[in-house]
């Protein structure tokens, strides 16, 4: 027994210098990438890995290594990140994932976004006096949509993938169950964070020790019951999930507090596959996510609107640049707030709002000198209708595939409440509905009937995974979280690599701004210039420096070789080049 505790203790103290030499491997990777004139892009000919935490970028790594391909390394990915970043890796929320095979010439997306209980209602979110509840749509049971991450991503294993789950789980596994080394990010997070998570003991005992205290770096962070969950899974497939132990749990855990999801709700739980948005941006074709998610509809329609215009010659961050922006951003999220919502439930004129047409109608109100104020901009009239927190990653493989996939828990650490015994944290996703036309939702999105809650209907999304392909080759692969944000994030990193020709890691890393009609305000990053500001302020914009924006993890694929842009605006994220 003693002899167990030493080697206990010996191997913690491994992990300990293991841990410390991997945050300094870090800190030299860091500095290297921003040594130059410009920054370095990490560099790869046989695949490439950018995730927002390092544990995660080494397991997919492996993968690639063992001869896997992109999908396969995008799921051993997407389960590490449940394990090593909780407050946006997720088993218990949903995403979309883009995969661009070359060799078939095809790009799809599988949605598995979250859905509403088949209990929930439109005014579920409502107070006795018709106002929204915003404390009962973001932390409450009822918050919660129906969890699509383990069915999603198993199917893409299935169809995509040549690895088997259990394979796909096992580095997953092995962290949750041996620990891993506390990040100075992954502390801060619990700290900042712990009154949500506190309230809740099943959350307590998950994310702080048994005296209350916090998880420091350096500490070792083990998660039994996660590890016990993942491995039913594993060993089970991805129906017990949805069916079995892990389901009974969830419910339970639903049953206690008057949350909604029954085990009904979970045995019904598809994905889809779905057809991406696809359009064009000065001879690149662009593809990104389609309902249920708002993203590539709009990223599509603002690059339609500025590609009116010689943003090269104009500058990247110049004040025209942003004002420019600015005003296609307005347009597209005023459309956004009438037009977009499940598709499965309501229809959206998608030919119309990414059409080259309707950009040039919308050109036409923009004064290239004048800021329009957002009250006088109304949801446009497109033709025809046809029949905080987040994480993304992008992979590239040798075999010519490409994957972007951007999945959450909506806020970090979703509701704050774990689902007791299964050491995993519930989404708040039903807060992506529009609770009541009008009201913004926690980023501040205002959204409209097309948006309103209805069972089994999956709620609106920013996400925004996108892959640009030039001349049929994968070109760029990119995607980011940050609610509102994601679009206009998304957008940035691809006009600043095609207008303003930037590599991927100066891509990734430039101060970014956004607007999304309501605020009427341009939020910018540090790093935008106090002249700029003023002569934004001179056209009539409103300019508000704020915190950061999104954590935008980028590939860019030219002459075969393949540049992983890492943001740094997440401490833990890695690129690695294989
Ligand atoms: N929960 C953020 C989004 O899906 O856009």
């Amino acid at each position: 027994m003693r002899q167990d505790n030493l080697l206990t203790r010996c191997s913690r103290l491994a992990l300990l210098a293991c841990g410390a030499l991997l945050i300094q491997a870090q800190l030299v990777l860091a500095a290297a990438i921003i040594e130059g004139e410009r920054m370095h892009p990490v560099q790869g000919t046989r695949g490439m890995v950018v995730t927002s935490h390092f544990l995660a970028t080494q397991s997919a790594q492996e993968v690639l290594k063992r001869g896997g391909n992109a999908i396969d390394a995008a799921v051993t990915a997407a389960f590490s990140l449940a394990v090593t970043q909780p407050r946006s890796g997720n088993i218990g929320g949903g995403g979309f994932m883009l995969i661009s095979s070359e060799k078939k010439d095809e790009v799809v997306a599988i949605d598995y976004r979250e859905k509403a209980p088949a209990k929930a209602y439109t005014e579920m979110f409502l107070d006795q006096d018709g106002h929204a509840d915003n404390q009962l749509s973001r932390f409450s049971h009822q918050s919660a949509g129906v969890p699509g991450t383990v069915a999603g991503l198993a199917l893409a294993l299935e169809k995509y993938g040549t690895i088997t789950l259990q394979e796909a789980m096992a580095p997953a596994i092995k962290l949750a169950e041996e620990g891993f080394i506390v990040t100075p990010r992954f502390s801060e997070g619990l700290k900042a964070k712990q009154k949500r998570l506190q309230q809740w003991d099943s959350s307590r005992k998950l994310f702080y020790k048994a005296d209350g205290s916090f998880y420091e770096p350096g500490d070792l962070f083990v998660q039994q019951d996660l590890a016990a969950t993942l491995k039913r899974i594993s060993a089970q497939g991805p129906r017990e999930f949805y069916t079995g132990r892990t389901a009974e749990l969830l419910v339970a855990e639903m049953e206690r507090h008057g949350g909604m999801i029954t085990m009904e709700d979970m045995k019904n739980y598809q994905p889809a596959i779905r057809t991406p948005i696809h359009g064009s941006y000065r001879g690149y074709d662009i593809y990104s996510m389609s309902p249920p998610s708002s993203g590539g509809t709009h990223v599509v329609q603002i690059l339609n609107i500025l590609e009116g215009y010689p943003i090269a010659d104009y500058g990247h961050n110049s004040a025209r640049t942003i004002h420019l922006m600015a005003e296609a951003m307005k347009r597209a999220y005023a459309d956004r707030s009438l037009y977009l919502g499940d598709e499965d439930f309501v229809q959206i004129p998608l030919k119309g709002l990414t059409s080259k047409a309707y950009a040039a109608s919308l050109r036409e109100t923009l004064n290239q000198e004048q800021a329009t104020p957002s009250k006088t901009i109304l949801p446009g009239t497109p033709v025809g209708y046809e029949s905080n927190e987040t994480t993304h990653f992008s992979i590239t493989d040798q075999y010519g595939n490409a994957v972007s996939t951007t999945y959450t828990i909506n806020f970090s650490y979703g509701s704050g409440i774990a689902v007791e015994g299964a050491g995993f944290l519930l989404n708040n996703e039903m807060d992506d509905f529009s609770a009541k036309p009008g009201s913004p939702n926690g980023y501040g999105l205002i959204g409209g009937k097309a948006n309103k809650i209805e069972p089994n209907k999956r709620m609106l999304s920013s996400m925004s995974p996108t892959i640009v392909k030039d001349k049929g080759k994968n070109f760029l692969v990119t995607g980011s979280p940050g609610g509102s944000r994601i679009i206009t994030t998304t957008l940035q990193v691809i006009m600043n690599v095609i207008d303003h020709g930037l590599n991927i890691q100066s891509a990734v890393a430039a101060p970014r701004v956004h607007h999304q009609w309501l605020p009427d305000e341009i939020r910018i990053e540090e790093g935008i210039s106090p002249d700029t500001i003023a002569k934004l302020q001179q056209m009539g914009h409103a300019v508000q420096q704020k915190s950061s924006m999104g954590a935008i993890q980028s590939i860019m694929v030219k002459d075969g070789v393949m540049y992983g842009g890492a943001d740094p605006r997440r401490s833990t994220g890695q690129a690695m080049g294989l």
